[in-house]
C-alpha cells in the first residue's frame, strides 16, 4: 500500500496521514455488495429529477450516515461533528457530460477570514483545518483516468506562496513523453508534488478542504504515476488522447459530502457558502430539506449538529419568514463574523 493508503481499521494512521498530506484513501471500507446497493439507490435518486443534499433524501441519508464512516469521521475531527449541507451526488447511466468534463483547475476549497468572507483561508503555522470532504468513487481509478489529483502537504501552504501555476513560472524539470510518430515532448513539471489518487470502488477518499486538488486527472500510458499538472494535462488531453489510459466506462458515479468539527475556520467556509448561495445562487444542489426536524434528531443521535446557514439564505430569497425565524432559533454559530443569522 502506498503511504497515502490506509486500512480501515488503523484510525490513528488514516488521521495522521490526512493531517500530513491532506488526504487519505481509507481501502476496502465498502463491499463489493454494498457499493451496488449504494449505486442503485443513487439511480433511484437520480430519478427524481431534482437534485438535493445527501443529508434531505431519505435514499441517501443512511449512507452518510453509516457507521463505518462516521467512525473514521470521528478519528479526524473528534466526537461532535457538523453538517452544514455541503453535499452532491454525481450520477450518469452511462458517461456523459459529468464523466466528459472534468473541473481540472488545481484549487482548495477553504474561503472565508474575519475580514473578508470571500478571501482564501491560509493556516496558521501547524493548524489543522477542522472539516474534511468524504469521497465515494464508484469506478477504477487505479489503472484508468478520471480520478482526483492532489498536492500532498499543500493544506499547510499559504495560497499566495503556493501559487497555482499561470504560465510557467512555478514549474522546474521537464518530463519526456515519447509520441506516436517517433518524436517526444517534454512536459514542464510544476514546483510541488502531485498525486493522482488510486481509488478503486469500495474505497472511502478524504481530503481536507484545504488541501489543493483537481478532477479528471489523466494517467499517462507511458508513466501512469507520473502526476502532470492539470492546465498542462487538459491541453495534452485534448491534443494527444492516445497518450492516456482512457475514464472507465460507465458515469463517473460520485457522492461527496463534507464534515466538520466545530471552530471557526469552519464557520467561515459555511458562511461563505451561505452568502454565495444569497447573492449568486449556484449551489451544487437545487434543494435542502434537513432543517427537517425527523432528519435532526436522527443525525442527533449520532452526534452530528446541524448548520442552516445555506437554507437560512434560501428562506431569506424567497422570503420564507416562518422558516427563517425558526432557523435562527436554532443555528448555532462557531464565531461572530459575517454572521446571516445576524443580516436576516
Ligand atoms: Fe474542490
Amino acid at each position: 500500500m502506498s503511504d497515502y493508503a490506509k486500512r480501515p481499521d488503523d484510525l490513528d494512521g488514516i488521521k495522521q496521514t490526512a493531517e500530513k498530506y491532506g488526504f487519505c484513501i481509507v481501502k476496502g471500507l465498502f463491499s463489493a455488495e454494498r457499493m451496488r446497493e449504494m449505486e442503485a439507490l443513487m439511480a433511484e435518486e437520480w430519478k427524481r429529477g431534482t437534485s438535493r443534499d445527501l443529508m434531505s433524501s431519505d435514499q441517501l441519508r443512511p449512507v452518510i450516515l453509516d457507521d463505518k464512516i462516521l467512525r473514521i469521521a470521528n478519528a479526524l475531527l473528534g466526537k461532535e461533528l457538523v453538517y452544514y449541507g455541503e453535499t452532491s451526488m454525481n450520477y450518469e447511466p452511462e458517461a456523459g457530460k459529468i464523466a466528459n468534463n472534468p473541473f481540472r483547475t488545481l484549487h482548495a476549497d477553504a474561503r472565508g477570514t474575519p475580514g473578508d468572507i470571500n478571501k482564501t483561508w491560509d493556516p496558521a503555522p501547524g493548524q489543522v483545518y477542522r472539516g474534511y470532504r468524504f469521497g465515494i468513487y464508484f469506478r477504477d481509478y487505479t489503472r484508468y483516468s478520471g480520478g482526483l489529483k492532489v498536492a500532498p502537504g499543500s493544506h499547510h501552504v499559504g495560497q499566495t506562496k503556493f501559487k497555482p501555476p499561470r504560465g510557467l513560472r512555478n514549474f522546474f524539470g521537464k518530463h519526456r513523453v515519447d509520441l506516436p510518430d517517433g518524436s517526444s515532448i517534454k512536459i514542464p513539471t510544476a514546483t510541488y508534488e502531485l498525486y493522482d489518487i488510486a481509488s478503486e470502488p469500495g474505497d472511502l477518499v478524504i481530503f481536507s478542504l484545504r488541501v489543493f486538488h483537481s478532477a479528471g486527472a489523466a494517467r499517462l500510458k507511458q508513466n501512469p504515476t507520473y502526476a502532470m499538472h492539470p492546465a498542462i494535462e487538459n491541453d495534452l488531453w485534448k491534443s494527444q488522447p492516445d497518450l492516456f489510459h482512457p475514464y472507465p466506462s460507465g458515469g463517473r458515479n460520485t457522492l461527496f459530502f463534507d464534515y466538520a468539527a466545530p471552530g471557526e475556520e469552519i464557520d467561515l467556509y459555511i458562511k461563505w457558502r451561505a452568502w454565495r448561495s444569497y447573492n449568486s445562487g449556484g449551489d451544487n444542489v437545487e434543494e435542502f430539506n434537513f432543517d427537517d426536524e425527523r432528519i435532526v434528531r436522527e443525525a442527533a443521535a449520532k452526534g452530528i449538529s446541524m448548520r442552516f446557514d445555506k437554507i437560512m439564505a434560501k428562506a431569506l430569497k424567497a422570503k420564507q419568514n416562518e422558516r427563517l425565524e425558526k432557523l435562527k432559533a436554532n443555528n448555532r454559530e462557531f464565531s461572530n463574523y459575517h454572521s446571516i443569522t445576524a443580516a436576516s
